[in-house]
């Protein structure tokens, strides 16, 4: 089953290329002027300039090779040679008992499925979020959502960040505090066994969020402070006993926060797979590297060098090994592209990551390209630009930290209540359903804001406006799913069946070119990592449904024609409760 875009546009194209004229020519847009057309092409006025013809009379000759297609359309000719199509009523009922019939709603498969990775979220022990990681996670699990409807057999990783200076700079912080745990990791350190780690159990998150700032700071203006802490990282990787399970409880404690929160935001991974998991394959890895001869020393550290000809500005080396001898960030990002590939061997990598580590990503994909670990064009870095505050910086908390995304997730959940309330919205629920609906009123709000710019544009957090159940919105889109739930559920109660679908009003007309029009969404988010495309389409759906059960009585029309609008109305729900899924967003039953 195709859509009917497609298959107007592969009509005129055949007719371009009978004419004798590029096909790409024949490209078909949707009309700018719907009251006129559905479609229009307008190549006839860039043939004609190229072959020195009149593009009337070329438009003409194109559409005499098309009068076999008048079954389902009318074609005209407007101003210096416009083409422009309406389907017939039959066409688009033939579609719309298609797409109602369809479990996936339109919505086409890959011709080949791949098996793609999507490394998205990136959260850090200890190291508190900020807003790149709530774009990651939000952009992410959208995009790994899409792949795998698509028909892709898709893993999203968290790629979390355990491993690195960050981990040496708390196992010391939390030692200088915390005595009886110091103790403990000293003992292990030297050798000793059937340890009681009790006094681990003291470090909790907060006091990792606590100290992780102040020995960040202290770091970089005490250089002692910042060796021990480097030294520190390198026993660590070395998985000195004392340290190592120092860490385990750290890493422990933030993972079981973060996947809450992500749980709560709607995102959640398929692999939770740390930095930390490649230490095994970096010894290897960095020996075989050396065999390719791809590692240089540089003073005490071991690099790889990237720059290539034809670059316009010199990248740095990616630093394999530091002086100290520890792996760095980009170290366990080659080797864990080894492990993927040993693993489950994805065709595509999507890395979903702030446009700021843009150099990063290129730095080590050439590292992987030269080493032979990945063949180019399977790595995509993904990135994006920020959500800024209202002073046009990337966006803090009101005390001037960076993100936590529970705070934020909880300041939009305090919002969204009010909202609630304010349209009279769940007012007689009881507690728990009111809950979930503010929940996923305050998902829906974040993460559309977010969605419906394209990815690299930064744009600036409004929880006023991204909380309103107007405009273009989350909560306005899941505002008009409801109501035609709950015009569904009364048409069940008055044993309303729906029917076959004839399409004859306008609005109706509307509604179905619009359900046609989700499968060039879906592409277009799929193939330019692009989920602002499916957004843009849920909320046109919204609009065409809202226009059509304004003109279109549904309960009170005759039999057959309630029996079609009923089903027409089932159809534009499913596809927009589809839509907003793949954006990572619920839909409550009522509200
Ligand atoms: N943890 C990193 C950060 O906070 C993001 C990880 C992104 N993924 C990757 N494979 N490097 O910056």
């Amino acid at each position: 089953m195709s859509d009917l875009k497609a298959l107007l546009g592969e009509a005129v194209e055949t007719a371009f290329a009978d004419a004798g004229l590029p096909p790409e020519l024949g490209r078909v847009t949707v009309s700018d002027r719907p009251d006129l057309a559905d479609f229009q092409s307008n190549g006839a006025l860039a043939a004609a300039k190229r072959v020195g013809r009149n593009p009337r009379e070329l438009a003409a000759e194109i559409v005499g090779k098309l009068a076999g297609a008048s079954a389902v359309m009318s074609v005209e000719i407007a101003g210096p040679g416009f083409i422009n199509f309406r389907l017939t009523d039959a066409a688009l009922t033939a579609r719309a008992n298609a797409i109602a019939a369809d479990p996936r709603l339109g919505g086409e498969y890959v011709a080949t499925s791949r098996r793609v990775l999507v490394d998205y979220g990136g959260p850090n022990v200890a190291k508190p979020m900020h807003v790149g990681h709530l774009r990651a996670s939000i952009i992410g699990e959208s995009l790994k959502r899409i792949y795998r409807f698509r028909g892709d057999e898709v893993l999203g990783d968290a790629h979390f960040g355990d491993w690195g200076y960050q981990m040496g700079l708390l196992i010391g912080a939390v030692m200088d505090e915390n005595f009886a745990a110091a103790a403990v990791v000293e003992r292990l350190n030297a050798g000793a066994t059937g340890e009681d780690l009790g006094p681990f159990d003291t470090v909790s998150l907060a006091d990792l969020d606590r100290l992780y700032p102040l020995a960040a700071a202290r770091g970089k203006e005490e250089p002692a402070y910042r060796d021990r802490a480097r030294k520190i990282t390198a026993a660590l990787q070395a998985k000195q006993p004392g340290y190592y399970a120092l860490w385990e409880r750290f890493r422990d404690v933030t993972r079981v926060a973060l996947e809450r929160d992500f749980h709560a935001l709607g995102v959640d991974f398929d692999l939770w797979k740390g930095e930390s998991d490649v230490e095994d394959l970096i010894g290897p890895m960095v020996a075989e590297l050396d065999a390719k001869g791809l590692l240089v020393d540089d003073q005490g550290a071991r690099i790889i060098r990237v720059t290539q000809d034809g670059d316009k500005r010199e990248l740095p080396p990616l630093l394999v090994v530091s002086s100290e001898g520890s792996a760095m960030y980009g170290t366990t990002d080659l080797a864990t592209i080894l492990d993927r590939k040993n693993t489950f061997d994805p065709e595509l990598v999507i890395y979903c990551v702030d446009q700021r580590q843009a150099d990063h990503f290129e730095i080590v994909f050439r590292a992987a390209y030269q080493a032979g670990y990945a063949r180019p064009g399977q790595l995509e870095h993904v990135g994006f630009g920020t959500m800024n505050g209202a002073d046009g910086k990337p966006f803090k908390t009101r005390e001037g930290g960076v993100l936590k995304l529970n705070d934020m997730i909880e300041m939009t959940r305090t919002k969204a209540r009010e909202r609630l309330h304010e349209a009279g919205l769940g007012e007689n629920f009881a507690e728990a359903e009111f809950e979930d609906i503010a929940n996923k009123v305050a998902v829906a709000a974040l993460k559309f804001a977010d969605l419906q710019n394209f990815r690299g544009t930064s744009y600036v957090f409004d929880l006023d406006r991204f909380t309103s159940f107007e405009g273009k919105t989350g909560p306005y889109l899941l505002y008009q799913a409801v109501r035609v739930k709950s015009v569904l559920r009364r048409a069940a109660e008055e044993n309303a069946a729906p029917g076959p679908i004839t399409v004859a009003e306008p609005a109706e007309r509307e509604l179905v070119l619009t359900l046609d029009a989700f499968e060039a969404a879906l592409a277009e988010a799929y193939d330019r990592y692009a989920p602002n495309a499916l957004a843009e389409h849920a909320y046109r759906l919204a609009q065409a449904f809202s226009k059509f059960y304004a003109a279109c009585p549904i309960l009170q029309a005759e039999p057959d024609v309630r029996a079609s609008r009923l089903a027409l109305a089932t159809a534009a729900l499913r596809q927009l409760e589809r839509a907003l899924d793949l954006l990572g967003i619920a839909v409550p039953e009522r509200m």
